[in-house]
């Protein structure tokens, strides 16, 4: 039995597999859209006693999009639906702190916690896609390094915001007539370079002390930011080994900021297909792979390239050399998939036939999927996963079927430790700020 504590989110997404999964004869088509379907796999997650939902989000659409990004929930609305219908699960939302203001997030999500009783999570992008600008009134894109930069003094605020109020701050005595004791406001008056925000926030501290922070962007400047603020880090790796070098520095930098390794949870997304066998786990992969055209492929892989045009070079000729296109957009990713296809001597055609369709890590009957998972967990490759599901169907078998192995062996556990996000992954309360001085 193993007595460290795999942790499990799964995403809430339109139809899984790829880009393409939504024609699936078991797809819901307008799953990215639908709250009926949102409900479904919330409850299936909850009855799995996953820790979370995760929500992901883009600022950004052209016609190329993935068409489930065309038309989808904004995160915080979903989860407060779900908030209604759920009881003990994390409800992780995405939102960029590049194209948004600290004092209404800070306030979104605190009132995503009250509201479902500690149970909220936002997961800190900076948003990727060159085209968000055009939406948000900006003549440009921030590049890089200032999104990572804005992003740091962001945190600091929201974290300053949340401070606001001491737990105990709302007395409400009718016979006195105080409503709030005045010892136990604070404010934070930031004044710094992107930023200048004084408070209080409008809301008190919350039922988690303050909502978990998850972090999605693996560059050098990303994992600094999660180091110094972010409670947990969405990441994907496709070897064990590349996974096990991102733990060990992002476990290494945590020490730099007088953190410990379990303060922060590092999770790999990852795609699983649950079959009998692994002969009935390949049938599956193959007949949601092949929904994918090499057209949806192209458009796939340019999204990561700032919807760069891929359609314009040889489909069997090596890799294009594209320069630097991508490196103010996804860059972790896109600097990945220009080393594999270098590495491997892909064409673009296999290129983009990798990045659409990727076969997913974890494959084949409930215990090989059971196996593998517990390989990486057990070699700290990751603290846990985030659930992608390999075929539209793929979770629900997963909660059926690979759940209880987990379980039995002790892995995971078979019910909620409390009612918070914070209690089900065993994370610290914070200390409020201001008494602290
Ligand atoms: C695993 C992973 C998941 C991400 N999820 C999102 C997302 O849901 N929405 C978004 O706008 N950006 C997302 N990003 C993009 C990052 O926030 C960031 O803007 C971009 O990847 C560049 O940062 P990086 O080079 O540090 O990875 C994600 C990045 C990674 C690596």
């Amino acid at each position: 039995m193993s007595t460290r504590q795999l942790r499990l989110g799964t995403m809430l997404h339109g139809a899984s597999g790829n880009m393409s999964a939504w024609r699936h004869p078991a797809a819901q088509p307008d799953a990215s859209i639908n709250v009926d379907y949102a409900k479904r796999i919330a409850r299936k997650a909850e009855a799995g006693k996953l820790d979370f939902l995760f929500v992901a989000d883009g600022l950004f659409i052209n016609e190329k999009s993935i068409p489930h990004f065309l038309n989808r929930f904004e995160p915080l609305t979903l989860l407060s639906a779900l908030a209604g219908v759920t009881q003990h699960i994390g409800l992780v939302g995405t939102v960029s702190t590049s194209y948004s203001e600290p004092f209404t997030v800070a306030r979104q999500f605190a009132s995503l916690d009250h509201l479902s009783g500690g149970r909220a999570g936002w997961n800190v992008v900076t948003s990727p896609l060159e085209g968000s600008a055009k939406n948000f009134s900006r003549a440009q894109h921030p590049d890089h390094a200032l999104r990572y930069r804005i992003a740091d003094e962001y945190l600091t605020v929201v974290k300053g915001l949340w401070d606001s109020w001491e737990d105990d701050a709302f007395v409400r005595d009718k016979a006195s007539g105080q409503f709030f004791d005045p010892q136990k406001l604070h404010t934070l008056n930031h004044h710094g370079d992107f930023f200048k925000v004084q408070g209080p926030l409008n809301i008190g501290r919350t039922p988690q002390a303050r909502p978990i922070i998850f972090q999605a962007g693996a560059s050098e400047d990303g994992r600094k930011l999660a180091a110094r603020h972010a409670d947990a880090i969405f990441t994907h790796h496709a070897t064990l080994e590349e996974a096990q070098a991102f733990y060990r520095d992002v476990k290494q930098q945590l020490r730099q900021h007088g953190r410990e390794p379990n303060d922060l949870h590092i999770f790999q997304g990852v795609g699983v297909i649950v079959g009998d066998d692994s002969a009935d786990a390949e049938r599956q992969y193959q007949a949601t792979a092949a929904l994918v055209s090499i057209a949806d492929a192209l458009n796939y892989l340019g999204r990561f390239f700032d919807h760069h045009d891929f359609s314009q070079y040889a489909l069997d000729a090596p890799f294009p050399d594209i320069g630097e296109i991508g490196q103010n957009s996804f860059r972790s990713t896109t600097d990945e998939i220009k080393r594999k296809a270098r590495e491997q001597g892909h064409t673009l055609r296999q290129a983009a036939l990798e990045a659409a369709t990727p076969r997913p890590l974890f494959f084949g009957s409930p215990e090989q999927v059971a196996d593998g998972l517990q390989a990486w967990f057990d070699s700290e490759a990751t603290d846990g996963f985030i659930i992608q599901g390999g075929t539209p169907d793929a979770f629900e078998r997963f909660v059926d079927r690979v759940i209880p192995l987990l379980q039995a062996r002790g892995l995971t556990r078979r019910d909620y430790p409390g009612t918070t996000l914070r209690a089900s992954l065993g994370l610290k309360t914070p200390v409020n700020a201001f008494t602290q001085r």
